[in-house]
């Protein structure tokens, strides 16, 4: 690290910085923001310093930084996701990998998956019954999860899809949890993960696949865990290579076909890095968004009576639940981007930095983990009006503000922004339109002003505990929720 000063912040112990930031992140930003500034620094213990941005002016530069500042492999992130995984990679080698990943998410292939995702959506639905009692990330994740299986691996149903999702929910749970981040967080996440990942290879060398349970290691389920869906993987790769059917463009099939620049296939575990990545980022992304997203309605019956029409007048305009359509209904979406303006599951977007950098005219010393702080620049009222803090779904409205890429960013932004983003917009805004449509809630948290803290799950931030609701009324797909009753609850 250069011999630059860091930007003020809360000094004292590190461990004590790291609780409070557990107990809530929101608030403890907001705390810094306030006493330190729009640049503010945080001691952790067992990882580089970390640095908060939070002026758009900063951020600008922060997404504009060249390639050779930053090094994403030295990532404070304690998941062995594998080796040269798009996140983790640099420079050119970074912008080849995208090139990769990013074909099979172009707008005409998701197009093509939208009717699918309705249906896997309906299909969750028609099992839902008035009385159950569940906790919003997990459940609705189980929804993002069989979305994810499809459009990863394109299957939709059967023992294969099974497999995968139940190894995949396992590993990210035992990869993620917060006894890895913590044990990372000790050894070291850069190290940790290495370790791990060697861990990985001995074992899939060594043929043993163990029995994916816990054990006396806190990682031996994890590494047995990935040995065994990697090896579900490599079947598919091996597979997939040999049918060498190019109309299939789900991603595995597209990344397996995929070759580098000389023309040779992708070393398979190659693809299956990039496949873990999508899981891990998407997943738990998706669940958490959507976890906040049912808190702000569950608290506003105004705005979903108000989604639910705009679905419904869909619905008679087309004779049907168009899922292409739908997408585009402007106060469904507006409620979308205001639930993640508030609470952005990614508080921050990281960078490591290996030079020393000006942001916004302050200059942070290399060795630093440098983070554009969302959640701040999100509710900054000279960015958003004196409403900053209120949710108004309104203001994405035609003639409302329409902010830079600097003052909205939920994914991230500059040459590494999200590569899923566009698939996530798609499937939220098809699931939450049939939420909206046939399924009403109750909840602890309807109707008042009970917020919950909030929790890390998987490196997203998430209401503490979850947002537990129950169903209270149902309605069947092909009739959708009687217009009469959209009537009344407008006029309640
Ligand atoms: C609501 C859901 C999601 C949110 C909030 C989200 C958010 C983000 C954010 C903040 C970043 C960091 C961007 C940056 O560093 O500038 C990111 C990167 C990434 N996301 Fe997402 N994401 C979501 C869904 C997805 C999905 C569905 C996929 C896969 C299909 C995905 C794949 C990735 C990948 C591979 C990267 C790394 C890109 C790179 O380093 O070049 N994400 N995401």
């Amino acid at each position: 690290m250069s011999d630059l000063a860091l930007p003020p912040g809360p000094r004292g112990l590190k461990f004590k910085t790291a609780m409070k930031m557990g107990l809530g992140i929101y608030s403890f930003l907001e705390e810094c923001h306030e006493n330190y500034g729009d640049a503010f620094s945080l001691l952790l213990p067992g990882m580089a310093p970390f640095v908060w941005l939070a002026d758009p002016a900063q951020v600008k530069d922060f997404f504009n930084l060249k390639p050779d500042a930053v090094d994403q492999s030295k990532l404070p992130i304690p998941i062995d996701l594998g080796d040269r995984q798009t996140g983790f990679l640099n420079g050119k080698e970074h912008q080849d990998s995208r090139k990769i990943v990013i074909p099979p998410l172009i707008a005409g292939r998701l197009k093509k998956r939208a009717d699918v995702m309705h249906e896997i959506v309906e299909e969750h639905l028609n099992n839902w019954k008035v009385g159950d009692a569940f906790d919003t990330p997990r459940k609705v994740g189980d929804v993002s999860l069989d979305i994810a299986i499809y459009t990863l691996f394109g299957l939709r149903e059967g023992e294969r899809k099974d497999r995968y999702a139940k190894l995949m929910l396992d590993w990210i749970g035992a990869a993620t949890n917060n006894t890895m981040f913590a044990i990372g967080t000790l050894y070291g996440p850069f190290k940790f993960r290495n370790k791990l990942h060697r861990d990985y290879l001995k074992q899939t060398a060594s043929g043993k696949f163990g029995d994916g349970k816990k054990g006396l290691l806190p990682w031996k389920q994890a590494i047995d865990l990935k040995v065994l869906l990697a090896d579900m993987m490599r079947e598919d790769i091996r597979r997939i290579r040999r049918e060498n059917d190019e109309t299939a463009i789900d991603m595995f099939s597209m990344m397996s076909r995929s070759t580098y620049e000389d023309g040779t296939l992708l070393d398979e575990e190659r693809v299956i890095a990039e496949a873990m990545g999508i899981l891990v980022g998407g997943h738990e992304t998706s669940a958490a968004s959507s976890a906040w997203h049912m808190l702000w309605v569950l608290k506003k019956p105004e705005v979903v009576a108000k989604c639910r029409a705009e679905v419904l007048a869909s619905i008679k305009e087309h004779g049907k639940f168009d899922a292409l359509k739908i997408c585009e209904l402007p106060y469904c979406n507006a409620t979308l981007n205001e639930s993640m303006r508030l609470t952005p599951s990614a508080v921050g977007t990281l960078r490591y930095l290996v030079k020393d950098s000006t942001f916004g005219g302050i200059t942070i010393p290399a060795g630093t983990n440098v983070l554009a702080a969302a959640y701040l620049i999100q509710r900054r009222k000279d960015v958003w009006g004196e409403d900053a803090e209120e949710f108004k779904p309104e203001r994405w409205l035609d003639g409302g503000f329409r902010p830079g890429p600097f003052e909205y960013f939920p994914f991230g932004g500059g040459r590494r922004a999200c590569i899923g983003s566009n698939q996530a917009k798609q499937q939220l805004r098809i699931m939450w339109a049939d939420l909206y449509r046939r399924i009403e809630f109750d909840s602890p948290y309807s109707n008042n002003d009970e917020w919950p803290g909030q929790m890390q799950v998987s490196g997203q931030t998430e209401p503490q505990d979850g947002v537990p609701v129950t169903v209270t009324n149902v309605f069947p797909a092909d009739i959708g929720y009687p217009l009469e009753k959209v009537a009344e609850s407008e006029t309640a």
